[in-house]
């Protein structure tokens, strides 16, 4: 297939996936309400067509949390992100790198931090979920550091994992068995090229950053169970502290949903946050995040950098998050079909065509930079 788009790209990955690593990052929790709002709702907004403005010279470029990026995209953190393409992660920031953008590495990443770091010539940004144990999160918080990490995404929207359905019917969680086992490895000795290029090239599958303390459960086994039995529940805003006592650069909250939230982030002294419901995979049936981000940009703009990530398919979904009031996107469903796909090529391919895309949608609507998309890119639909 001839791929022209970032959901061409969904098929291929459908295509060459093991039912449970695609339904994994296709699905979202229950009946995949939010999910689904993420993509209508930004659909549903309007660009505002302009005419007849100059638009021979249009850049891209913009700066955040100190670093000039090409575009204002990141890669956000992905779990398992390295099982669907061989050290999936190493090559997806080796793509971020090419095309001048940030990569975020998840905790739940299968490639440690040092692994990526080894692949790296530049710094890329780490994801923290916080673990029950402290030690263990102090000493992940000082590998970021050693790996030359310049910024930390915090996720705060993950007291729990989100009831996801289809990792159960997918066999990804709840399987632990022996039959659950088989079941994964009969799905993928029939997607033979994942089979080669993953299962048997792409070894050891676990969680690198947190196979230290997970001893012989790989915590692949039952991913969401893991999850359920490790992450801490207990955090509160006062956490933030232990964070910032180990971590002094720049620090991201991502899963804020609400203003007073946003305010929060802001009062604690974080450098950003991320307006996300986690791509529709926590709690099923809150706001789309294009439709939570205007008043929340209104309540703390101007006191920390917004962020938005969800539902985000085109170049032209970018500029309408950043006309709705965010400075930068993260996509992840995008990136991840396109390392499934094509691997590190497919990242740099899919992350061409949202430029393009993103070039369009400004030459139309009359602006030439970054920092020109605002409120009046959209129009008043009646
Ligand atoms: C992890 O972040 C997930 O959404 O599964």
């Amino acid at each position: 297939m001839k791929v022209a788009s970032a959901l061409d790209y969904r098929t291929l990955a459908r295509r060459r996936l093991p039912p449970f690593l695609f339904e994994y990052i296709d699905g979202g929790s229950y009946a995949e309400v939010t999910l689904k709002r993420n993509v209508a709702e930004l659909e549903r907004i309007a660009l505002r067509q302009r005419v007849l403005t100059d638009v021979s010279t249009i850049d891209l470029t913009t700066r955040l949390f100190g670093e000039d990026l090409a575009l204002p995209i990141g890669l956000g953190p992905i779990g398992l992100a390295g099982m669907n393409a061989r050290r999936g992660e190493r090559q997806a920031v080796r793509a971020a790198e090419k095309a001048g953008i940030p990569f975020a590495l998840s905790t739940v990443s299968c490639c440690p931090i040092d692994e990526v770091a080894d692949a790296a010539t530049k710094p890329f940004w780490f994801q923290l979920y916080m673990i029950r144990d402290r030690g263990f999160m102090r000493e992940l918080i000082a590998k970021a550091k050693a790996a030359g990490c310049s910024t930390m995404i915090f996720t705060v929207d993950m007291p729990l994992p989100g009831s996801r359905y289809r990792d159960v019917h997918s066999g990804l969680s709840g399987a632990s068995g022996p039959l659950g086992q088989l079941r994964r490895l009969w799905q993928g000795a029939t997607h033979p090229g994942w089979a080669w290029d993953v299962g048997i090239n792409g070894r050891p599958h676990q969680l690198g950053n947190v196979a230290p303390v997970l001893g012989r459960d790989s915590g692949l086994e039952d991913f969401l169970g893991w999850m359920k039995t490790n992450f801490d529940p207990s955090v509160t805003w006062k956490d933030l502290d232990f964070i910032r006592e180990t971590w002094d650069g720049p620090l991201i909250i991502k899963g804020i949903l609400d203003a007073e939230d946003a305010r929060a982030a802001a009062d604690i002294g974080a450098d950003g946050i991320v307006v996300s419901n986690h791509g529709g995979r926590q709690l099923d049936g809150v706001p789309a995040t294009v439709t939570a981000l205007p008043p929340i940009a209104d309540a703390v703009g101007e006191r920390l950098t917004v962020l938005a990530d969800g539902g985000v398919r085109s170049g032209l979904d970018v500029v309408r998050m950043l006309a709705l009031g965010a400075k930068g996107v993260l996509l992840g469903r995008a990136w991840v079909y396109a390392l499934a796909g094509a691997g590190q090529a497919g990242v740099e391919h899919v992350l061409r065509i949202f430029e393009a895309e993103m070039r369009i949608a400004m030459a139309l609507t009359g602006r030439t930079r970054v920092d020109q998309i605002d409120r009046s890119c959209i129009a008043d639909l009646p």
